[in-house]
Parts: C-alpha cells; sequence; structure tokens
C-alpha cells in the first residue's frame, strides 16, 4: 500500500532532491512524493520536481491579495486543494517559508512534519542558521542543529521526530555552518519521512 507524500517548498529544493533520490533508492520505505506544492513561481524545486515527473502545484500569496483575499482563503484553499487532489498520508515542509494557519494546520493535524535547522526550542523562525552563527561568533553557543517536528500551529515548536547537534567549529565561514547544516538535512529528513510512515509514529 504506497503512501502518498505532498512536499511544500519554497526555494532551492535541495531537500526535496533528497526526498527524490531517496524514494528512487528505496529509503522511503512505502512512501511515495505524488505532488510538489511551491509558492514561488520562481523556486528551483519546481525544475527538480519536474525533471522527476511528478505533478506540481504554483499557489502564491501575491495572487490572493492581488484579488483582495486574505492569507486564511489562502491556506484554507491550498489545503482543500491537497486534500481533494492527493487524500496525502504526509505532508513534509521542506524549506517552505510560508507560515500556515489552522486554517491549514488543523485539517492535516498528525501528518504534516517540518525539516527546521535548529534544535528543538532554540532559534524559532527564519534566518535560524544566520542567528547560530551570530551567537557562536559572540561566545554564546558552540553547537547548534537540525530537527525534523511534528508541524502544530506554533512555530517550530511540535513535537520532535528526529534531531541532530552539529557543532559550530572555530574559523568557520556562515557557509561552512550552512553546508554542514544542509548535508546532516539532506540526511535526517529522508529517515525522518520513512519514520513516521513506516512506524506511525504519532504527534500526540
Ligand atoms: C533549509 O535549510 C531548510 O531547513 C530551511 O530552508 C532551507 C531550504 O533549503 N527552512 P532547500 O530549499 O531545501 O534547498
Amino acid at each position: 500500500m504506497t503512501k502518498k507524500i505532498v512536499v511544500l517548498i519554497s526555494g532551492s529544493g535541495s531537500n526535496l532532491q533528497a526526498l527524490i533520490d531517496a524514494e528512487r533508492q528505496g529509503e522511503l520505505g512505502s512512501g511515495t512524493i505524488t505532488l510538489v506544492v511551491s509558492n514561488k513561481k520562481s523556486a528551483y524545486g519546481l525544475t527538480r520536481a519536474a525533471e522527476a515527473s511528478i505533478p506540481t502545484h504554483v499557489r502564491t500569496l501575491k495572487e490572493y491579495k492581488d484579488a483582495g483575499k486574505t492569507r486564511e482563503d489562502f491556506d484554507r484553499e491550498l489545503a482543500e486543494h491537497i486534500e481533494e487532489s492527493q487524500h496525502p498520508d504526509l505532508i513534509v515542509l521542506a524549506g517552505w517559508m510560508h507560515i500556515l494557519s489552522p486554517a491549514f494546520v488543523d485539517r492535516f493535524r498528525g501528518k504534516i512534519i517540518n525539516l527546521h535547522p535548529a534544535l528543538p526550542g532554540e532559534l524559532d523562525g527564519a534566518h535560524a542558521i544566520d542567528r547560530a552563527y551570530s551567537e557562536f561568533k559572540a561566545g554564546e553557543r558552540t553547537k547548534t542543529g537540525v530537527m525534523v517536528h511534528f508541524v502544530i500551529p506554533e512555530v517550530d515548536k511540535g513535537k520532535p521526530i528526529l534531531t541532530q547537534d552539529i557543532p559550530c567549529v572555530e574559523g568557520d565561514s556562515l557557509e561552512d555552518l550552512e553546508n554542514r547544516i544542509h548535508v546532516v538535512e539532506h540526511e535526517i529528513l529522508p529517515k525522518a519521512v520513512k519514520l513516521v510512515l513506516e512506524d506511525n509514529l504519532s504527534a500526540a
């Protein structure tokens, strides 16, 4: 019984690529990516999806605002589109840079997971890597990390599924730290997807 995965992206999609590669290598268990959604027309992840023959769907907040509609309209109607077209077993936020309101989260509660480049309880929200680096340079931290967690309405607060510490190394540039983090992200995300799908992990 294949389990349908919908991946939401906003940018390069290197984590989407890690999921595509993992599926090809049989490392996602029964999971298969059936749709990639982007809130940015220019997201390179859309090209990655097309090259893997995965259907894509683009829906931008700008379209909604230009039409006099709200974020809640965007979230609710995106949720309806995903539910009606896919009936997904899992939704993966992989570099999705749009805070989802309860209008979306509550519809899929327990089957939305998010990748965040920080440890639980630290550096919630955007620019987590930059903030970790600044704190490292200020002598306020010696490590950071990556987590995959269940999504609840509070940003980056849901129950962790997998986490990994990542050291900050003397002499690191921001790019060095970013690269070290991305390598770990590409490893941890497919493992978390498999874990949730195969072990029926629950968000409770
Ligand atoms: C990743 O670092 C992710 O943790 C953060 O945005 C980046 C997305 O990268 N939220 P990509 O689009 O998957 O390459």
